[in-house]
């Protein structure tokens, strides 16, 4: 009988040799530990075994019971930690220094310069504002002072829906709302796409984006429009830029303005960047029209204001030097995958 403990002592020690995975471990004590294992049938042997040897058989089946025990767990500790070595090492198999095939996304150059301005704006103590790109005649035109029949509506003609509504022909249309929603003061960009019906070429889209201004408070003046709309440009640009102002004609600014800069390639000299002119048109702004201040709920005699309407795909175009606008909407990856944004 003893024999039999002992030579199931040396088979169990030649197996847990061998184990290679907490798989083997546990078909190993199955074996040897299970209700019909190994050391359950050396048990149940018990009674034919003569009187006088009963207790040191069942003490050396004990004892081998808990060697093997004993032993299960170490073995199983090891194979763990064996096997999260060889999972580690698995991840690791690939090679460092192959190039990445993965195809990189990349923002839209109008969605780039659209954040840059913001950011500069929000440092001056705008707000950004949203509004829909449907909007209905009155916002778009009587609220900023373009009665029926106005002929400045000649030169926004758009998209009408069957509904009467239209598709904002400028940013100006979020002036009303955004007024009767804060009140003044104010300081405010609304960023937007706009539509009009317009035959396109390399300077005319159907579709473009604009950035509007305003900044409503007492005793604001044409300065305060000259400061802050070189700071933005000079940000943008990333060098001091010459501005100046020359009447323009809008029927929600009075005075109203066509703001330029100085060329910034040839520095005023004459290129044909800028037509030999020296000056690129880039902003046209003004000081808010009473009507408009009044239509907005604002007290046009305690508050004044100025606005100007950036054309952000024309800044976009200066900046990056495309020379044609529907490069913008073409959908064109090579093109417009240059520009990776932030
Ligand atoms: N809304 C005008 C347009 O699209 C641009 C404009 C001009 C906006 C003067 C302004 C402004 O706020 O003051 O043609």
């Amino acid at each position: 009988m003893q024999d039999k403990t002992s030579s199931l002592r040396e088979t169990f020690k030649e197996l847990i040799g061998r184990v290679n995975s907490s798989e083997e471990i546990e078909k190993l004590r199955v074996e040897f530990l299970g209700k019909k294992g190994h050391i359950a049938s050396l048990m149940s042997q018990l009674k034919t075994v003569p009187n006088e040897e009963k207790k040191a058989f069942g003490q050396s089946v004990n004892e081998l019971k808990q060697k093997i025990e004993q032993q299960l767990a170490e073995a199983h500790e090891k194979i763990v930690k064996l096997e999260e070595q060889r999972q580690i090492n698995a991840a690791e198999d690939y090679d460092v220094s192959l190039p990445m095939n993965i195809e990189m996304g990349s923002y839209h150059p109008i969605t780039v310069i659209q954040r840059e301005v913001e950011e500069i704006f929000r440092t001056m103590g705008f707000t950004i504002e949203d509004f829909s790109e449907i909007v209905d005649d009155y916002n778009c035109f009587e609220a900023v002072n373009i009665p029926k029949y106005h002929p400045a509506r000649d030169m926004q003609d758009t998209y009408y829906l069957d509904n009467g509504q239209l598709l904002k022909t400028h940013t100006s249309a979020a002036q009303n709302s955004i007024m009767r929603k804060y009140g003044a003061p104010l300081r405010a960009v609304f960023p937007g796409r706009c539509f009009r019906n317009e035959s396109t070429d390399a300077c005319h889209e159907n579709t473009f984006f604009q950035m509007e201004g305003i900044m409503i408070d007492e005793d604001i003046s044409i300065s305060n429009l000259i400061y802050f709309m070189k700071t933005m440009l000079s940000e943008v640009f990333g060098q001091d830029v010459t501005v100046r102002l020359r009447p323009g004609f809008f029927p929600f600014v009075e005075p109203g303005f066509e703001l330029d800069i100085q060329c910034l390639i040839c520095g005023g000299e004459g290129c044909p960047s800028c037509k030999n002119s020296g000056w690129l048109e880039l902003c046209p702004c003004g000081m808010i029209h009473p009507n408009v201040l009044k239509y907005g709920g604002i007290d046009s005699e305690k508050y004044t204001g100025f606005a100007f309407g950036l054309g952000l795909t024309r800044l976009a175009m200066m900046k990056y030097g495309v020379k044609d606008i529907r490069v913008f909407n073409s959908g064109n990856l090579k093109a417009l995958s240059q520009f990776i944004g932030k």
